[in-house]
């Protein structure tokens, strides 16, 4: 039907006849002369009606979003009229005949990034044609291929996994999907593909990998799906570095082959507790240039009891941030600032403004001011280098609590503040605790997941002291995203038993839910490892989209719906009945 794709007729093809088919990207009437703007995939050309050419008419009827076929002729444009911005900018096509391929209903969208959320998934197929939406979805498709070509010239073979399974414990409830042929049986969607790729290692695949679709029913947000797409890799005979090297690498590869774009060689590496007390994340965001500092030795004599009273409890912290030039930020904004760490956990921010840094106290403005001695305000200008016009913000209390909500104003105020530097700023964040502690439920919870293997290699270690336990866990971090986490796994039953106990999974339980695993470890189970990265996540930062939204063709909202096709949606009592099920009434 074609002879060219629109973005390609360059001026290489001047006086040359062309075909192009497309959609009318935007139609104009200019004194008799009608311009469209043709788009397809590859871009955007002008064409051009003249009034005595034979297709005026044709033209004249078009309207926005008509699909087309054009003949012409490719003639250059006056060198004053080039629009350099267009990689066709320097010919327009001069049509002898339009050819109409198919109307367009009047557009339900704009086609612009004014479009809302809603209309945008509802008509996910006419918000795809937008060139942002090309780009991503074709950007996402190099990724992929680059992901394919370093593993498979690495000795990685590409395995599929069931979608039919049994639940992995990921942290997330399950989706489930009842079971026809045997009543009140019920299989899980997977949350990711980890009993499955550890048990290829068992069999002596060596080196696993997979593109997989993953299932969680979990609270969503901007960067989070209740399906997604892991990479997800599994190695034998590994330690730590063995996977972090080739993860690594292969990040590099990708980046380079999908955007031409170099990453650090090797990545830092910082454990959990350093970055909680120098970031208050554990997935730190180096383009932003500040950190927490610790003033506890520093106003653990002071009067103020909200400072004092955590700076000698080993299980808590003061920390401040020196934010540069903050000391112009208004109450009404520190106030904001306030609001904001409230919502981690914070019940105040102290503050302190720097407004000359030589006058010591004399210099500072703060409703702290007042319990601040000298030898207080020198060890805190010392340790936070503040400087005339900062400010300095303070949490106080638990460590966690502190960490947490001081890092969440950092992150805020560096983009609120433009402090985010260009570039790529990847790192390992590793030595992990084993558990966290959950209140509700007053037991421990596994921080990665519960085939992650402790740090000392020891049952009676861990059993004799949990809390104190490191795993053997690391996450891949890039610009403030979480993009990866793997861990070396437990490969011995004993160890995978102790596991299970510390989680409150008895005995029943573990053979219910992992005796597969469990029964599989016998049988001379080599030591291994992997990694399994957010590929959605990795696509939006390669697009710099906000939300993996708009790097997935089809996704859901955050209420887990799909607005395109209206799903989830009633089916009809008999189907239901089939499945053994029978709905009741939201209330009951
Ligand atoms: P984890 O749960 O850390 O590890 O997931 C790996 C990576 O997947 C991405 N991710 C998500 N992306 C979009 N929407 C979600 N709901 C979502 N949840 C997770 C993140 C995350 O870093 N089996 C282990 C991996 C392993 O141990 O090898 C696992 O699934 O980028
Ligand atoms: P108050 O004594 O409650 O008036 O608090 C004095 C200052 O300390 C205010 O700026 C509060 O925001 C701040 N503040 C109170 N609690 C905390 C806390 N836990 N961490 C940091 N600052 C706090």
């Amino acid at each position: 039907m074609r002879t060219h794709l629109c973005g390609e007729v360059t001026e290489q093809f001047a006086e040359q006849a062309v075909q192009l088919c497309g959609w009318v990207d935007r139609r104009r009437d200019l004194g008799g002369l009608i311009f469209i703007g043709l788009r397809d995939h590859s871009g955007v050309v002008q064409v051009v009606v003249e009034p005595d050419s034979p297709a005026f008419a044709d033209a004249e009827a078009l309207r926005n979003e008509f699909c087309v076929r054009i003949s012409g002729q490719v003639r250059m444009r006056p060198e004053s009229q080039w629009n350099e911005a267009m990689a066709t900018g320097r010919i327009e096509v001069v049509a002898d005949e339009v050819e109409l391929l198919n109307a367009s209903a009047p557009m339900p969208l704009l086609m612009t990034d004014e479009d809302g959320e809603e209309v945008r998934l509802k008509y996910r197929y006419l918000d795809l044609r937008r060139p942002r939406m090309q780009d991503n979805m074709r950007t996402r498709a190099r990724m992929y291929r680059a992901i394919r070509n370093s593993l498979d010239g690495k000795g990685f073979t590409e395995f599929e996994t069931p979608i039919l399974t049994k639940a992995t414990p990921e942290g997330a409830r399950d989706y489930l999907v009842p079971s026809r042929v045997h009543a009140g049986q019920y299989f899980a969607l997977p949350q990711s593909p980890q009993l499955f790729k550890q048990l290829l290692m068992m069999s002596g695949m060596d080196r696993y990998y997979q593109i997989a679709r993953c299932f969680r029913d979990e609270d969503l947000r901007a960067d989070r799906q209740p399906e997604f797409t892991q990479l997800d890799i599994e190695m034998a005979f590994v330690e730590e570095p063995d996977v972090q090297a080739l993860a690594e690498t292969m990040i590099r590869e990708v980046f380079r082959d999908t955007l031409g774009a170099e990453l650090p060689d090797p990545f830092p590496r910082l454990g959990w507790r350093e970055a909680m007390d120098r970031y208050g994340s554990d997935k730190p965001d180096l383009r932003i240039p500040m950190e927490l500092v610790s003033v506890d030795e520093h106003v653990a004599h002071i009067e103020f009891r909200v400072f004092s009273g955590p700076a000698a409890d080993p299980g808590s912290r003061v920390a401040a941030l020196r934010v540069p030039g903050g000391a112009e930020l208004s109450r009404k904004q520190i106030d904001e600032y306030t609001e904001y760490a409230g919502r981690y956990g914070a019940r105040g921010l102290a503050w302190i403004k720097v407004n000359d840094a030589a006058a010591g106290l004399d210099g500072l403005q703060s409703p702290i001011a007042k319990f601040l001695d000298d030898r207080a305000w020198q060890g805190i200008a010392a340790a936070s280098a503040a400087e005339s016009g900062d400010i300095l913000l303070f949490g106080a209390g638990d460590w966690l609590t502190v960490s947490t909500f001081m890092g969440a104003v950092l992150v805020k105020l560096g983009h609120d503040r433009s402090l985010v530097q260009e570039g790529w700023q990847p790192l390992w964040v590793n030595e992990f605790p084993m558990f966290e502690w959950d209140e509700d439920s007053g037991r421990h919870m596994a921080m990665h997941h519960p085939f992650t293997a402790p740090a000392n290699d020891s049952p009676e270690a861990l059993l004799a002291n949990p809390g104190e336990a490191l795993s053997k866990g690391y996450d891949m971090v890039l610009n403030g995203s979480e993009i990866g986490g793997g861990s070396i796994r437990i490969h011995k039953p004993e160890m995978q038993e102790a596991v299970f106990r510390l989680l409150g999974i008895g005995e029943e339980e573990s053979q219910l839910k992992f005796g597969f695993l469990l029964d599989a470890l016998k049988y001379g189970c080599p030591p291994h490892g992997g990694i399994a990265f957010g590929l959605d996540r990795i696509a939006a930062l390669m697009s710099g989209e906000e939300s993996i939204r708009d790097v997935i063709a089809f996704p859901k909202t955050t209420t887990a719906q799909c607005l395109l096709t209206a799903a989830p949606s009633p089916v009809p009592e008999d189907q239901v009945a089939e499945l053994h099920i029978r709905n009741i009434s939201k209330s009951s």
